[in-house]
């Protein structure tokens, strides 16, 4: 367990290169096993996620190599069905292979995921969703076990645009016996990059990023070589960091056209916004002005990127109202603000920030990938030397974080922990 050191107070300056999106990443490399054979996805963060689903895919029989940033996944020997707790339990984003796994073999065995620091996450979406197109499961000891011998085409209405349920959804229809349309479906950014490789292994999918997909399947998907789309949440993340530091940062690789909405929040609370083609550069001269904002699917204010905007609205002028509707318990790290002098309240999905002049540095925890990636922005705006521990959590999201902020200006060190990891 390693903890980060970071002395706030440097402004940031300079430029930074956004890695491609975990979370589209991670769905690619589940989409290599519809297809017999090699698939190469270049510009994969090498992150602890993605190792993670390497290890659900050789658990399934694939191998899986990395060369830099592209992962090669040859499924020649992929016949596995089952995905273990111990994988799941570290990263619930594994239960994705199931629609893949059911559109190859028609059958799969996958751990229930348990909770997580972010809301209950249920997958029912995803399973009534398969069920009508002719899976059937049943739970065991923990486990759930699916079987479609005959998947078929259907019209899913999903309850809320879940982008797990849309991509796990999807995988199963491409390799289902006729049509599927989704409604409701997920629009992110993450579900058009899926669907485009998914097009160019073979399936047939059109209205991807729009609320209405329609999908016919196929037989069969060859092996192709596909490079992830820039992570806009990495991207939304330096974008942050710049304006609380008060800095001047260059984000290369980064799409504006997909942060829209996060963006003119950002302009709103007196950011300076530059785009150009292939990058945005972000600068603030001052503590920003106060915004409210509003989580929502896609193209809404994303979610994952709440805490990081809640530690900019907590050193700024004036008070915010944040509000969540995508996860039901994504404040929990509040309380990690508010012991680093943020005065933030928070009533049901509702967070009133009240800001205060400056943060101050203090010991504090990172509860999950985003909630950490706000400590570390608040902790490089507040005086004095902050502590972050929990670090893993950081590091299932980015990639050399510490170096990449370090070449902006920011002075920061690793060190193992002095604690065991908090329960
Ligand atoms: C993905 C992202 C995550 C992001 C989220 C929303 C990955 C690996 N993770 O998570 O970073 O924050 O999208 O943009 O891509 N829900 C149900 N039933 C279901 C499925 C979801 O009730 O079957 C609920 C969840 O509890 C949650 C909401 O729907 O409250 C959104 O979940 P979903 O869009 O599915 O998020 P994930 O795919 O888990």
């Amino acid at each position: 367990m390693d903890r980060l050191l970071i002395t706030g107070g440097r402004r940031l300056s300079g430029a930074v290169r956004v890695n491609g999106a975990k979370n589209s990443a991670l769905k690619l490399m589940a989409a290599a096993l519809l297809a017999e054979g090699t698939t190469i996805i270049e510009n994969t963060p090498r992150i602890v996620d993605c190792l993670t689903m390497a290890e659900v895919l050789e658990h399934l029989g694939a191998s899986v190599a990395w060369e830099g940033s592209t992962v090669t996944v040859d499924t020649s020997g992929a016949r596995g069905l089952e995905t273990p707790y111990e994988l799941v339990r570290k990263m619930r984003a594994s239960i994705v292979v199931l629609g893949p796994l059911l559109a190859r073999w028609g059958r799969a065995r996958v751990a229930m995921p348990g909770g997580c620091n972010i809301g209950s996450r249920y997958i029912d979406l995803h399973l009534k969703g398969l069920e009508r197109m002719g899976a059937e499961f049943s739970y065991e000891h923990g486990y759930l076990e699916a079987s479609a011998p005959d998947l078929h085409g259907a019209v899913v209405w999903l309850d809320f645009p879940s982008v797990g349920a849309t991509e796990n959804l999807l995988m199963a229809a491409v390799g289902a016996a006729g049509t599927t349309v989704i409604e409701n479906a997920a629009r992110e950014p993450e579900i058009q990059d899926l669907a485009a490789m998914l097009v160019e292994m073979g399936a047939r999918v059109d209205g991807a990023g729009t609320t209405t997909m329609e999908i016919q399947g196929v037989d069969a998907f060859r092996p192709i070589r596909h490079r992830v789309v820039p992570d806009r949440i990495e991207a939304g993340t330096f974008a942050i960091a710049a304006a609380a530091t008060l800095g001047d940062v260059r984000i290369e690789d980064a799409r504006a056209e997909h942060l829209d909405l996060f963006l003119s929040k950002l302009a709103d609370s007196g950011a300076g916004i530059e785009v150009e083609p292939g990058s945005i550069r972000v600068w603030a001269s001052d503590r920003p002005l106060a915004v409210d904002f509003v989580t929502l699917p896609y193209p809404g204010f994303p979610t994952d990127l709440q805490p990081q905007m809640m530690a900019l609205m907590a050193g700024g002028r004036g008070t915010s109202i944040a509000t969540e509707n995508v996860f039901e318990s994504r404040f929990m790290f509040v309380d990690e603000l508010n012991r680093m002098g943020a005065d933030i309240r928070t009533e049901g999905h509702h967070a009133v920030i009240r800001g205060v002049e400056r943060l101050q540095s203090a010991p504090v925890r990172a509860l999950d990938i985003r909630a950490g990636a706000a400590m570390v922005i608040a902790a490089l705006s507040a005086d004095g030397i902050s502590e972050i521990s929990d670090l893993h959590h950081v590091d299932r999201g980015y990639e050399n974080l510490e170096e990449r902020l370090a070449s902006l200006g920011a002075e920061l060190r690793r060190e193992p922990s002095l604690w065991p990891a908090a329960v």
